[in-house]
């Protein structure tokens, strides 16, 4: 695009939003730079929508202009996908100021509410009324609903509520034409073709732009309590999911474990905070029980469960938080991996999901592979194992130059722990989604007949590729 089109072309979605909300000077480094902090782009504009029509208008003018889209959120995602590439030729799209929650439906147990909404304020906003909206992720102070969409975002909950898609009834967004679908429906029973929601969770911005949606909530349990133990092995610890699963049934609402050496990055970046068990059992569980009958009453299930893992062997020891304090403070040490391990330095990051059954030979098998080809390479094993998914991460070896190591040994460390990924029929990606980041790898790992369909639909949809071009797909 020549200057004097730029500046046209400016000027025109200054019209439509208002020029303090076209951004093009300044440090934009907080929509540029990936929250990883992998790859810094560079942004034709920021522009910032309040409302639905705006980004249609917005879209117009861009696919007019054939010139790309990067919608964005809240810039947490995990894979590079909601930052422009480096080419300054891409408009970054952030729903921030579409907070509003449009309706709490109480008796259909939904909320209506738009894409730029910050998840804690929308899990608040229901509290306030009695109702839990149960995603929840270390990221939910900043991370927004339609983030939480297009990349159908996981979480602690998961093995209760499931991933986003599941708690999404109806959506509203606007497609690469610039044309709104209205699809806030709220109906838990819809058979009228194709449930055209489905194809925009999970698609990372890549087929058009989530503006609002409808979502299920809970009514509030009476009590929810958070124990946290420790575990000879993950063999331990994915037999004690089992007996969870058996004591607690649908109660059981989270279930996260957390390998020693995740634990002792937590211990070292923020020493605030206590965690226990610091000694050799190699793994620790955080484990979460809701109640609809009382505290008692789920104290009573949760100290059964456990009485009967400590004598069974697989519980070594074991706390139950006394209060909602206690609690918090249990979860925060999980919450806190992600961030101490960012501050440990750059890292290889894997997102993968395998039959909980089979995660303990995965991870003696990978954690042997990895040690013979990189030695002194540091495990950083944590993850949703209630769901069968892992962060098998990766931290260069002590006192070594982490960004050396990550430009060096990111690829042959992928290339071990997706061969073996493969090997145990599981995702390479089980809730970060592709981004820009594993893109080549999908590529490699995702079936020609599976990726040709979603070409399909891609082509399809944004026939003009304008929609995050960069992400999910190679050019
Ligand atoms: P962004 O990062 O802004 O965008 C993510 C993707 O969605 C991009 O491709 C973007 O183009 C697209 N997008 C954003 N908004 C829209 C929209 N309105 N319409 C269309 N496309 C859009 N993820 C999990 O799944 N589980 C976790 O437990 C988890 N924990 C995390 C913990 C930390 C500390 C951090 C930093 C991240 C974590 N994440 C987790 C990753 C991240 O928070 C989620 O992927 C989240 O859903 C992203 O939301 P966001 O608003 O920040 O989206
Ligand atoms: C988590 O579970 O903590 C997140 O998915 C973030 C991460 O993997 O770093
Ligand atoms: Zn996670």
């Amino acid at each position: 695009m020549t200057v004097p089109d730029k500046e046209l072309f400016l000027s025109a979605l200054r019209s439509i939003v208002g020029a303090p909300h076209v951004l093009t000077e300044g440090d934009l480094s907080a929509w540029e730079l990936d929250w990883r902090k992998r790859e810094h782009g560079k942004a034709l504009a920021v522009v910032r929508p309040a409302n639905t029509d705006e980004v249609a208008r917005v879209v117009q003018a861009c696919t007019a202009e054939r010139i790309s889209l990067v919608p964005q959120g809240g810039n947490t995602g995990m894979v590079v996908g909601s930052t422009p590439d480096a080419s300054g030729t891409q408009v970054v799209l952030s729903l921030t100021r579409m907070q509003r929650i449009r309706k709490l439906d109480a008796a259909n147990l939904t909320v209506t509410v738009e894409a730029g909404c910050v998840l804690q304020t929308l899990q608040e906003a229901c509290e306030k009324e009695g109702f839990l909206f149960p995603l929840s992720l270390a990221a939910e102070g900043s991370c927004t609903i339609g983030g939480n969409l297009a990349t159908n975002a996981g979480g602690t909950q998961v093995v209760r509520y499931g991933n986003t898609r599941e708690l999404c009834l109806g959506l509203e967004g606007v497609t690469a034409q610039g044309e709104v679908w209205s699809g806030l429906t709220g109906l838990r029973k819809d058979n009228t073709g194709y449930d055209l929601r489905h194809l925009f969770i999970g698609s990372e911005g890549t087929l058009g732009v989530i503006t609002a949606a409808t979502l299920k909530m809970y009514p509030m349990p009476k009590s929810m309590l958070t124990a946290y133990a420790s575990v000879s092995s993950l063999d331990a610890a994915v037999e004690l999911l089992g007996m969870a699963h058996k004591h607690l049934s649908a109660g059981l609402t989270g279930f996260e474990v957390m390998g020693q050496f995740a634990l002792s990055l937590v211990r070292k970046h923020f020493p605030q905070q206590r965690v226990p068990f610091a000694g050799e059992d190699p793994f620790c569980v955080v484990l979460e029980v809701s109640d609809h009958d009382s505290e008692a009453h789920a104290r009573g299930l949760l100290e059964a469960l456990l009485e009967d893992a400590l004598q069974d062997g697989c519980v070594l020891d074991a706390v139950v938080a006394e209060n909602l304090s206690q609690a918090r403070a249990l979860w925060h040490i999980r919450e806190s991996i992600p961030l101490a391990q960012a501050q440990e330095g750059l890292n290889i990051k894997h997102d993968i999901s395998i039959a909980v059954s089979r995660i303990p030979d995965f991870v003696r098998e990978t954690d042997a592979a990895i040690a013979a080809a990189h030695p002194g390479a540091r495990m950083v094993n944590y993850g949703h194992l209630g769901d069968g998914n892992l962060h098998y991460n990766v931290q260069a070896p002590e006192g070594t130059d982490a960004e050396a190591f990550l430009r060096e040994q990111e690829k042959p460390i992928n290339t071990i722990v997706y061969a073996q990924v493969d090997r145990y029929n599981g995702s390479i990606s089980a809730e970060h989604g592709i981004g820009t980041l594993k893109r080549h790898k999908l590529a490699e790992h995702k079936s020609p007949v599976a990726l040709g369909l979603m070409r399909a639909i891609k082509q399809a949809l944004d026939p003009h590729n304008t929609m995050n071009p960069s992400a999910i797909f190679l050019p």
